[in-house]
């Protein structure tokens, strides 16, 4: 999933013969997940026609305040525009457009919406080398970029004119990937690594029965999700679960047992920053795994467990800059028993689920959770949605690590 999926692009249309791209542009943003609207120039409709844009994007390009010659003409608010946006791109950016933005100058509606805009503003210059070349469009540049706007810089190449030089537009899918990668950078967890355990694990009795539990793995694959929106590379380590992880940012490593959880889980835990062990591993196993299946000849039928690895408690023994988080589900004593595991587990922090509180636990889509923290702080929250929850526990881990 890229990381402007959802959201909403404001693309800024001026009067150069990029603007031919924009279309392509409209498209790659679309390809990646965002709604897009167009506002454009006057001029740039000599370039390419608001019909293609509106196709394209789905929506009605905006281009004047009014429509003309409309008795029943309604105001296109740019103040609206602005704020619907998470965020504008003005691509092409013609000289005329880019020293009248950085000016302050407000004569079309594409100015205005600029002007309304709060959300972070990139724009993709395209002119003349000659022109991208001269001191007063470097002004241009400096002080949009003083502003926090972001310039996408030209690429060098065979120029309308016939000129050899620095003034094309970027390519639609290069500005595509900039904004993305921009984005991606200024998000909380870009460059680090996580690693989730989730979902239950399967012991094998023989080939068709085994011993498992009703952890759907939701809260682990929410946490998983929540890390790579804020910009981490994910690894997975899926028990059985019925849920499917689709997103760029997440390697999910799909096991059954808890012996292969423990494997998976250390093939991966030496590189990663944060380690949550959201998984419900069976605590024990039977001792020997039947090669055929069972039949039933007896009246009853004793199986040997003997215990599964704790694949928290070796993260624990090994743990040298990992932030290191567990799980707890207890059902008396919770708060002291989690800080008890905490401190057993060698654990930076412990999420604890009460049993006895509503809504939270296996199976639910609510949880209920209290984040306890290695220096015995005690953070409890609402009943939320387990997606809500894991954006609480990345706060926290945020707030610890960075
Ligand atoms: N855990 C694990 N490997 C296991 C068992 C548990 O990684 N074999 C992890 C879970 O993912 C969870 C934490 O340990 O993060 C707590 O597990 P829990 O079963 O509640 O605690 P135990 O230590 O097994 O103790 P008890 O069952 O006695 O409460």
């Amino acid at each position: 999933m890229s990381v402007l999926d959802g959201k909403k692009v404001l693309l800024g249309v001026t009067a150069g013969i990029a603007a031919y791209k924009s279309a392509m542009l409209v498209r790659a943003f679309i390809k990646a997940g965002a709604t897009v609207q167009v506002v454009m120039t006057e001029k740039a409709k000599e370039f390419v026609t608001p019909l293609t844009l509106s196709t394209l994007s789905r929506n009605p390009v905006h281009s004047s305040f009014t429509i003309e010659g409309d008795d029943n003409a309604t105001w296109t608010n740019h103040v609206e525009l602005g704020l619907w946006a998470d965020l504008m791109v003005i691509a092409p950016g013609t000289a005329n457009t880019l020293s009248k933005m950085a000016s302050g100058t407000c004569d079309n509606l594409l100015l205005a919406t600029y002007l309304s805009a709060k959300c972070p503003v990139y724009f993709a210059p395209a002119m003349d080398l000659d022109m991208y070349k001269h001191p007063s469009s470097k002004n241009t540049f400096d002080t949009l970029t003083s502003f926090g706007n972001v310039m996408i810089p030209a690429t060098s190449g065979e120029l309308a004119s016939g000129l050899v030089g620095q003034g094309r537009m970027a390519e639609p899918d290069d500005i595509v990937t900039f904004i993305s990668d921009h984005i991606k950078g200024r998000l909380p967890l870009y460059g680090k690594r996580v690693l989730v355990t989730a979902g239950p694990t399967y012991e094998a009795i023989d080939p068709v029965r085994f011993i498992g539990n009703h952890s759907s793995g939701k809260m682990g694959c929410e946490l998983a999700l929540c890390a790579a929106n804020l910009g981490a590379q994910v690894d997975l380590i899926l028990g059985p679960s019925a849920i499917k992880v689709v997103n760029s940012s997440i390697t999910v490593h799909n096991v059954t047992s808890g012996e292969e959880m423990y494997d998976a889980t250390h093939s991966v835990y030496n590189s990663v920053d944060v380690a949550i062990a959201a998984a419900a591993v069976a605590d024990y196993k039977p001792a020997q795994v039947a090669d055929e299946k069972i039949k039933k000849n007896d009246d009853s039928l004793a199986i040997n467990l003997v215990k599964t690895k704790d694949i928290l408690a070796s993260m624990g023994e090994l743990k040298k800059n990992q932030f290191l988080v567990g799980f707890a589900l207890e059902t008396q004593n919770e708060e002291e028993n989690a800080l008890k595991k905490l401190v057993k587990k060698n654990l930076d922090a412990i999420v604890l689920n009460s049993l006895k509180d509503k809504g939270a636990g296996f199976k639910t889509k609510t949880n209920k959770i209290t984040f306890i923290e290695k220096d015995g702080s005690i953070h409890p929250y609402d009943l939320k949605t387990k997606k809500e929850v894991a954006s609480d526990i990345f706060d926290r881990i945020i707030a610890k690590i960075l």
